[in-house]
């Protein structure tokens, strides 16, 4: 494996880009690939099997493309499919962890509200997170469906989206959350108008750093950084409709991008 070669992140759609921000951020020498499998947005109502597989055909792609090491940038994938991708596959593949612990370390209420899909609050992963920290605080986990449509839509901010958070905050403020933690990569696009809901007496946190965090750490272990004096390239896929990827994308990477449809 090559320290030149590129980076492959993947989600269930445009949320990823939540994590690839931050990637970038920590790593601005590295070339990125990115896939969004809008095409099968949301993860959250498909079967376990549906998104292990698809989460081996993406990484597969990324793999003949020479990607050095793979973010799963999905919490829904991640409980879905990451045991089944490191067995696979031998390259590191770094994966999402709802920011539980961190949340349990801010909480002044003891309670705090974990924002996600069904499917990964059902998750072991989950399960294992709220067995080590739910006895010292209280884990309100709250399903948000409808939230991911919303932001593959590009609706960030409008009377649904706004409704639809109204739904799922206020009950968990109701309950004492002075903490709440995006649970889904596709949330922190929504942060703004959940932290408006919430007042700014709640931290809002997410795991997008700490992920991109741990990714430079495996790629320093691994002798496999990037020089970091280039300037990293970042090229995008989607299993949707490509050109209104390419107007999300340009709107949430904030640059003008071109998006190609995944073979
Ligand atoms: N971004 C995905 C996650 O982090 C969204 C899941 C979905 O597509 O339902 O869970």
């Amino acid at each position: 494996m090559n320290a030149a070669n590129p980076i492959g992140v993947f989600d269930s759609g445009v949320g990823g880009l939540s994590v690839l921000h931050e990637i970038r951020r920590a790593l601005p020498g590295e070339d990125l690939l990115y896939v969004a499998d809008s095409g099968h947005a949301p993860y959250g109502d498909k079967s376990q099997q549906f998104i292990e597989a698809r989460s081996i055909a993406i990484t597969e792609f990324l793999v003949n493309r020479q990607a050095k090491a793979i973010v799963v940038a999905c919490n829904t994938a991640t409980g879905a499919a990451v045991t089944a991708l490191r067995s696979r596959f031998s390259m590191p593949i770094i994966a999402m962890e709802p920011a539980v612990k961190p949340a349990a370390e801010n909480t002044q209420s003891g309670v705090i509200g974990v924002m996600a899909t069904s499917r990964t609050l059902a998750s072991d992963n989950f399960v294992k997170l709220f067995a080590r920290y739910g006895e010292d605080v209280e884990i309100l986990g709250q399903a948000c469906p409808g939230l991911v449509e919303q932001v593959e839509a590009g609706d960030l901010s409008g009377d649904k989206t706004r409704l639809l958070l109204e739904q799922y905050v206020l009950p968990l403020l109701e309950r004492g959350a002075d903490t709440l933690v995006l649970g889904c990569t596709h949330y922190p696009f929504l942060a703004p108008l959940i932290q408006e809901i919430a007042g700014a007496g709640v931290a809002v946190i997410d795991s997008a750093a700490a992920v991109a965090r741990q990714l430079r750490r495996r790629l320093e272990v691994g002798d496999l950084l990037a020089d970091g004096d280039r300037v990293g390239t970042e090229c995008f896929w989607t299993s949707g409709a490509p050109d209104k990827a390419q107007a999300l994308v340009t709107q949430l990477w904030k640059a003008d991008v071109e998006v190609s449809s995944l073979p």
